[in-house]
Protein backbone atom coordinates (compact mmCIF):
# COMPACT_ATOMS: atom_id res chain seq x y z
CA UNK A 1 0.00 0.00 0.00
CA UNK A 2 1.11 3.16 -0.87
CA UNK A 3 0.44 5.93 1.72
CA UNK A 4 -0.51 9.49 0.08
CA UNK A 5 -0.81 11.39 2.84
CA UNK A 6 2.82 12.24 3.04
CA UNK A 7 3.10 12.53 -0.58
CA UNK A 8 3.91 15.77 -2.17
CA UNK A 9 0.38 16.66 -4.25
CA UNK A 10 1.03 16.93 -8.18
CA UNK A 11 -0.15 19.73 -9.77
CA UNK A 12 2.45 19.94 -12.73
CA UNK A 13 4.48 17.42 -14.87
CA UNK A 14 7.03 17.49 -16.89
CA UNK A 15 7.70 14.67 -20.37
CA UNK A 16 10.78 14.15 -22.21
CA UNK A 17 11.11 11.83 -25.12
CA UNK A 18 14.92 9.94 -24.96
CA UNK A 19 17.31 8.08 -26.56
CA UNK A 20 15.93 6.74 -30.27
CA UNK A 21 12.94 8.09 -31.97
CA UNK A 22 10.10 5.44 -32.04
CA UNK A 23 6.73 5.71 -33.95
CA UNK A 24 4.31 6.22 -31.57
CA UNK A 25 6.03 8.42 -29.35
CA UNK A 26 3.52 11.20 -30.21
CA UNK A 27 0.84 9.62 -29.43
CA UNK A 28 1.93 8.66 -25.84
CA UNK A 29 3.16 12.44 -25.30
CA UNK A 30 -0.62 13.49 -26.59
CA UNK A 31 -2.12 11.06 -24.20
CA UNK A 32 -0.53 12.04 -21.03
CA UNK A 33 -1.00 16.00 -22.29
CA UNK A 34 -4.58 15.29 -22.20
CA UNK A 35 -5.11 12.96 -19.33
CA UNK A 36 -2.66 15.70 -16.98
CA UNK A 37 -4.89 18.52 -18.12
CA UNK A 38 -8.26 16.60 -17.81
CA UNK A 39 -7.18 16.32 -13.99
CA UNK A 40 -6.32 19.92 -13.43
CA UNK A 41 -2.80 19.72 -13.77
CA UNK A 42 -0.25 21.85 -16.12
CA UNK A 43 2.08 19.86 -18.53
CA UNK A 44 5.71 20.58 -19.58
CA UNK A 45 7.32 19.97 -22.56
CA UNK A 46 10.67 19.07 -22.32
CA UNK A 47 12.89 19.27 -25.51
CA UNK A 48 15.63 16.85 -26.69
CA UNK A 49 15.33 14.71 -23.90
CA UNK A 50 17.36 14.75 -20.89
CA UNK A 51 19.33 17.66 -22.58
CA UNK A 52 16.49 19.59 -22.43
CA UNK A 53 16.20 19.14 -19.19
CA UNK A 54 20.20 19.89 -18.11
CA UNK A 55 19.49 23.11 -20.26
CA UNK A 56 15.88 24.67 -19.11
CA UNK A 57 14.08 23.62 -22.85
CA UNK A 58 10.38 23.44 -21.20
CA UNK A 59 7.53 24.82 -23.04
CA UNK A 60 3.74 24.87 -21.58
CA UNK A 61 1.91 21.99 -23.22
CA UNK A 62 -1.92 22.63 -23.83
CA UNK A 63 -4.42 20.22 -25.25
CA UNK A 64 -3.96 21.93 -29.15
CA UNK A 65 -0.48 21.85 -28.88
CA UNK A 66 -0.94 17.82 -29.29
CA UNK A 67 -3.50 18.52 -32.19
CA UNK A 68 -2.89 16.53 -35.04
CA UNK A 69 -0.02 14.34 -33.62
CA UNK A 70 -1.41 10.78 -33.40
CA UNK A 71 -0.75 9.83 -36.73
CA UNK A 72 3.09 11.60 -36.95
CA UNK A 73 5.92 9.65 -36.58
CA UNK A 74 9.20 10.66 -34.84
CA UNK A 75 8.80 13.09 -32.03
CA UNK A 76 7.08 16.65 -31.45
CA UNK A 77 9.54 16.87 -28.63
CA UNK A 78 12.75 15.76 -30.24
CA UNK A 79 15.14 13.32 -28.27
CA UNK A 80 18.90 12.93 -27.81
CA UNK A 81 21.10 10.49 -26.28
CA UNK A 82 22.21 12.75 -23.64
CA UNK A 83 26.29 11.72 -22.24
CA UNK A 84 26.21 14.54 -19.56
CA UNK A 85 22.89 13.05 -18.01
CA UNK A 86 24.90 10.49 -16.88
CA UNK A 87 26.99 12.06 -14.94
CA UNK A 88 25.57 13.12 -11.20
CA UNK A 89 26.15 16.42 -12.16
CA UNK A 90 24.74 16.70 -15.07
CA UNK A 91 21.33 15.14 -12.64
CA UNK A 92 22.10 17.93 -10.68
CA UNK A 93 21.78 20.40 -13.09
CA UNK A 94 18.32 18.94 -14.34
CA UNK A 95 17.19 18.79 -10.93
CA UNK A 96 17.24 22.38 -10.15
CA UNK A 97 15.57 23.35 -13.50
CA UNK A 98 12.51 20.82 -12.36
CA UNK A 99 12.79 22.50 -8.89
CA UNK A 100 12.88 26.33 -11.16
CA UNK A 101 9.63 25.29 -13.25
CA UNK A 102 7.70 23.40 -10.62
CA UNK A 103 7.62 20.18 -11.66
CA UNK A 104 6.39 17.61 -9.41
CA UNK A 105 6.63 14.45 -11.61
CA UNK A 106 8.61 13.34 -14.59
CA UNK A 107 7.64 11.24 -17.40
CA UNK A 108 9.94 9.77 -19.61
CA UNK A 109 9.36 7.98 -22.88
CA UNK A 110 12.30 5.91 -23.95
CA UNK A 111 14.16 2.62 -24.54
CA UNK A 112 16.49 0.68 -21.95
CA UNK A 113 19.31 3.34 -21.49
CA UNK A 114 16.46 6.23 -20.94
CA UNK A 115 14.61 4.67 -18.21
CA UNK A 116 18.07 3.40 -16.49
CA UNK A 117 18.83 7.35 -16.79
CA UNK A 118 15.59 7.60 -15.56
CA UNK A 119 16.40 4.87 -12.46
CA UNK A 120 19.35 7.33 -11.76
CA UNK A 121 17.57 10.31 -11.68
CA UNK A 122 14.95 9.28 -9.02
CA UNK A 123 17.28 7.44 -6.96
CA UNK A 124 19.55 10.52 -6.37
CA UNK A 125 16.33 13.18 -6.19
CA UNK A 126 13.10 13.12 -4.63
CA UNK A 127 10.72 13.46 -7.87
CA UNK A 128 8.54 10.84 -8.82
CA UNK A 129 9.40 9.64 -12.46
CA UNK A 130 7.31 7.23 -14.62
CA UNK A 131 8.92 5.63 -17.73
CA UNK A 132 6.88 4.38 -20.52
CA UNK A 133 8.55 1.92 -23.18
CA UNK A 134 9.20 3.76 -26.32
CA UNK A 135 11.55 1.82 -28.52
CA UNK A 136 11.43 -0.11 -31.73
CA UNK A 137 13.52 -2.76 -29.95
CA UNK A 138 11.54 -4.24 -27.41
CA UNK A 139 13.61 -5.06 -24.95
CA UNK A 140 12.33 -3.65 -21.92
CA UNK A 141 11.51 -6.14 -19.67
CA UNK A 142 7.64 -6.70 -18.05
CA UNK A 143 6.23 -5.35 -21.25
CA UNK A 144 4.83 -7.59 -24.13
CA UNK A 145 5.07 -5.10 -26.35
CA UNK A 146 6.78 -1.25 -26.55
CA UNK A 147 5.73 1.96 -28.41
CA UNK A 148 7.13 1.69 -32.06
CA UNK A 149 7.93 -2.17 -32.16
CA UNK A 150 4.82 -3.23 -34.20
CA UNK A 151 5.20 -0.05 -36.47
CA UNK A 152 8.90 -1.23 -37.20
CA UNK A 153 7.99 -3.71 -37.45
CA UNK A 154 5.56 -3.69 -40.19
CA UNK A 155 7.74 -1.64 -41.91
CA UNK A 156 10.63 -4.10 -42.05
CA UNK A 157 8.22 -6.79 -43.56
CA UNK A 158 7.04 -4.56 -46.08
CA UNK A 159 10.60 -3.72 -47.23
CA UNK A 160 11.66 -7.84 -47.40
CA UNK A 161 8.79 -8.42 -49.36
CA UNK A 162 9.95 -6.21 -52.14
CA UNK A 163 13.77 -7.50 -51.78
CA UNK A 164 12.11 -10.99 -52.02
CA UNK A 165 10.61 -9.98 -55.55
CA UNK A 166 14.20 -9.00 -56.90
CA UNK A 167 15.73 -12.18 -54.70
CA UNK A 168 13.24 -14.40 -57.03
CA UNK A 169 14.33 -13.12 -59.87
CA UNK A 170 18.04 -13.36 -59.47
CA UNK A 171 18.08 -16.64 -57.81
CA UNK A 172 19.99 -15.46 -55.05
CA UNK A 173 20.73 -14.76 -50.98
CA UNK A 174 20.07 -12.50 -49.51
CA UNK A 175 20.94 -11.48 -45.96
CA UNK A 176 18.93 -8.17 -43.97
CA UNK A 177 20.12 -6.84 -41.21
CA UNK A 178 17.27 -5.08 -38.59
CA UNK A 179 17.60 -3.31 -35.58
CA UNK A 180 17.35 -4.30 -32.48
CA UNK A 181 20.47 -3.65 -30.43
CA UNK A 182 21.28 -6.74 -28.74
CA UNK A 183 17.86 -8.53 -28.55
CA UNK A 184 16.11 -10.02 -31.55
CA UNK A 185 12.27 -9.49 -31.64
CA UNK A 186 12.67 -7.55 -35.16
CA UNK A 187 14.45 -10.08 -36.75
CA UNK A 188 12.79 -13.44 -35.42
CA UNK A 189 9.27 -11.70 -35.98
CA UNK A 190 10.01 -10.10 -39.11
CA UNK A 191 11.33 -13.21 -40.38
CA UNK A 192 8.05 -14.99 -39.45
CA UNK A 193 6.06 -13.18 -41.41
CA UNK A 194 7.71 -12.62 -44.18
CA UNK A 195 8.08 -16.12 -44.82
CA UNK A 196 11.98 -15.55 -44.87
CA UNK A 197 14.12 -18.87 -44.60
CA UNK A 198 16.29 -17.84 -41.80
CA UNK A 199 16.64 -15.55 -38.76
CA UNK A 200 20.07 -14.93 -36.99
CA UNK A 201 19.58 -13.43 -33.67
CA UNK A 202 21.61 -13.01 -30.45
CA UNK A 203 19.37 -15.11 -28.20
CA UNK A 204 19.74 -18.09 -30.28
CA UNK A 205 23.63 -18.62 -29.23
CA UNK A 206 23.97 -22.44 -29.46
CA UNK A 207 27.05 -24.57 -30.37
CA UNK A 208 25.42 -24.72 -33.55
CA UNK A 209 26.65 -22.46 -36.25
CA UNK A 210 23.96 -20.97 -37.53
CA UNK A 211 25.36 -20.37 -41.09
CA UNK A 212 25.91 -23.87 -41.44
CA UNK A 213 22.51 -25.18 -40.40
CA UNK A 214 20.80 -22.74 -42.36
CA UNK A 215 22.86 -24.28 -45.73
CA UNK A 216 22.56 -27.87 -44.20
CA UNK A 217 19.05 -27.43 -44.25
CA UNK A 218 19.04 -26.98 -47.70
CA UNK A 219 18.85 -23.89 -48.81
CA UNK A 220 17.81 -23.42 -52.22
CA UNK A 221 17.69 -26.94 -52.47
CA UNK A 222 13.49 -26.65 -53.64
CA UNK A 223 13.59 -22.59 -53.55
CA UNK A 224 15.46 -20.50 -56.18
CA UNK A 225 15.92 -17.81 -53.70
CA UNK A 226 16.60 -17.16 -49.97
CA UNK A 227 15.73 -14.24 -47.30
CA UNK A 228 17.84 -15.14 -43.71
CA UNK A 229 16.94 -11.92 -41.70
CA UNK A 230 20.16 -11.33 -39.00
CA UNK A 231 20.04 -9.08 -36.25
CA UNK A 232 22.06 -5.84 -36.02
CA UNK A 233 23.60 -7.37 -32.79
CA UNK A 234 27.36 -7.09 -32.47
CA UNK A 235 27.75 -10.81 -31.39
CA UNK A 236 26.84 -12.08 -34.49
CA UNK A 237 28.58 -9.40 -36.77
CA UNK A 238 26.01 -8.32 -38.66
CA UNK A 239 24.61 -9.35 -42.34
CA UNK A 240 28.06 -8.27 -43.89
CA UNK A 241 29.54 -10.71 -41.82
CA UNK A 242 27.56 -13.80 -42.89
CA UNK A 243 27.90 -12.80 -46.65
CA UNK A 244 31.22 -12.53 -46.65
CA UNK A 245 31.18 -16.14 -44.94
CA UNK A 246 28.99 -17.26 -47.61
CA UNK A 247 31.50 -16.41 -50.09
CA UNK A 248 34.17 -17.72 -48.75
CA UNK A 249 33.23 -20.93 -47.49
CA UNK A 250 30.11 -21.66 -50.20
CA UNK A 251 31.56 -20.25 -53.36
CA UNK A 252 29.08 -20.38 -55.72
CA UNK A 253 25.94 -18.74 -54.02
CA UNK A 254 24.89 -15.43 -55.45
CA UNK A 255 24.92 -13.22 -52.23
CA UNK A 256 23.92 -9.68 -51.72
CA UNK A 257 23.29 -7.42 -48.41
CA UNK A 258 20.59 -5.41 -47.31
CA UNK A 259 21.18 -3.02 -44.52
CA UNK A 260 17.92 -1.42 -43.78
CA UNK A 261 18.55 1.06 -41.15
CA UNK A 262 16.86 4.38 -39.67
CA UNK A 263 14.30 3.71 -42.22
CA UNK A 264 12.81 1.19 -39.44
CA UNK A 265 12.20 4.04 -37.09
CA UNK A 266 10.42 5.78 -39.05
CA UNK A 267 6.77 6.35 -40.31
CA UNK A 268 3.19 7.11 -39.43
CA UNK A 269 2.69 4.89 -36.48
CA UNK A 270 0.33 1.67 -36.69
CA UNK A 271 -2.97 1.46 -35.08
CA UNK A 272 -1.88 -0.82 -32.72
CA UNK A 273 0.88 1.48 -31.46
CA UNK A 274 -1.05 4.25 -31.62
CA UNK A 275 -3.58 2.32 -28.84
CA UNK A 276 -0.87 0.96 -26.81
CA UNK A 277 0.68 4.51 -26.67
CA UNK A 278 -2.59 6.20 -25.47
CA UNK A 279 -3.06 3.54 -22.97
CA UNK A 280 0.03 3.31 -21.73
CA UNK A 281 -0.11 7.68 -21.16
CA UNK A 282 -3.30 8.09 -19.60
CA UNK A 283 -2.66 5.18 -17.22
CA UNK A 284 0.69 7.13 -16.66
CA UNK A 285 -0.73 9.64 -15.49
CA UNK A 286 -3.72 7.40 -12.99
CA UNK A 287 -0.77 5.85 -12.00
CA UNK A 288 0.97 8.92 -10.17
CA UNK A 289 -2.84 9.28 -9.12
CA UNK A 290 -2.54 6.49 -7.25
CA UNK A 291 0.93 7.41 -5.78
CA UNK A 292 3.48 5.32 -7.77
CA UNK A 293 6.48 6.32 -8.38
CA UNK A 294 9.80 4.73 -10.17
CA UNK A 295 7.69 2.36 -12.28
CA UNK A 296 7.63 1.40 -15.62
CA UNK A 297 3.99 1.11 -17.31
CA UNK A 298 3.66 -1.86 -19.73
CA UNK A 299 1.21 -4.33 -20.95
CA UNK A 300 1.19 -7.70 -20.49
CA UNK A 301 -1.67 -9.75 -21.92
CA UNK A 302 -3.40 -6.91 -22.32
CA UNK A 303 -3.42 -5.39 -19.42
CA UNK A 304 -1.76 -2.42 -17.87
CA UNK A 305 0.81 -3.33 -15.41
CA UNK A 306 3.64 -1.94 -13.08
CA UNK A 307 7.20 -2.72 -13.50
CA UNK A 308 9.62 -1.59 -11.36
CA UNK A 309 12.18 0.63 -13.51
CA UNK A 310 15.26 -1.13 -12.30
CA UNK A 311 13.51 -4.82 -13.24
CA UNK A 312 12.33 -3.38 -16.48
CA UNK A 313 15.62 -2.01 -17.33
CA UNK A 314 18.06 -4.84 -15.56
CA UNK A 315 16.06 -8.67 -16.00
CA UNK A 316 16.66 -9.99 -19.75
CA UNK A 317 13.53 -9.81 -22.00
CA UNK A 318 13.29 -13.38 -22.96
CA UNK A 319 12.65 -14.46 -26.62
CA UNK A 320 10.20 -17.44 -27.04
CA UNK A 321 11.51 -20.29 -28.42
CA UNK A 322 8.48 -21.23 -29.81
CA UNK A 323 8.83 -18.61 -32.01
CA UNK A 324 12.60 -20.02 -33.15
CA UNK A 325 10.66 -23.37 -33.79
CA UNK A 326 7.97 -21.78 -35.76
CA UNK A 327 10.56 -20.35 -38.71
CA UNK A 328 12.30 -23.56 -38.54
CA UNK A 329 9.34 -25.77 -39.38
CA UNK A 330 7.62 -23.12 -41.58
CA UNK A 331 10.71 -22.14 -43.86
CA UNK A 332 11.61 -25.76 -44.71
O1 LIG B 1 17.28 1.64 -29.75
C1 LIG B 1 16.75 1.96 -30.99
C2 LIG B 1 17.79 1.82 -32.07
O2 LIG B 1 17.18 2.11 -33.31
C3 LIG B 1 18.51 0.47 -32.13
O3 LIG B 1 17.75 -0.53 -32.74
C4 LIG B 1 19.77 0.83 -32.86
O4 LIG B 1 20.80 -0.06 -32.54
C5 LIG B 1 20.07 2.21 -32.35
O5 LIG B 1 18.84 2.74 -31.86
C6 LIG B 1 20.64 3.16 -33.37
O6 LIG B 1 20.93 4.35 -32.73
P1 LIG B 1 21.31 5.71 -33.48
O7 LIG B 1 20.06 6.27 -34.08
O8 LIG B 1 21.84 6.56 -32.40
O9 LIG B 1 22.29 5.34 -34.54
Amino acid sequence: MINLEFMKEIKTIGILTSGGDAPGMNAAIRAITRSAIFNGWRVFGIYRGYEGLIGGDFKELTTESVSNTIQKGGTILKTARSKEFMTPEGREKAYANIQKFGVDALIVIGGNGSLSGAQDFAKEHDVPVIGLPGTIDNDLYGTDSTIGYDTALNTIVECVDKIRDTANSHDRIFFIEVMGRDAGFLAQNSAIAAGAEAAIIPEDQTDIDQLEQFIAHGCRKSKNSSIVIVSESKKDGGAMHYAERVKKEYPGYDVRVTILGHLQRGGSPSAYDRILASRLGYASIEALQEGQRNIMVGISDDKIVYVPINKAVKKNKPIDKELIDVLAVLSI
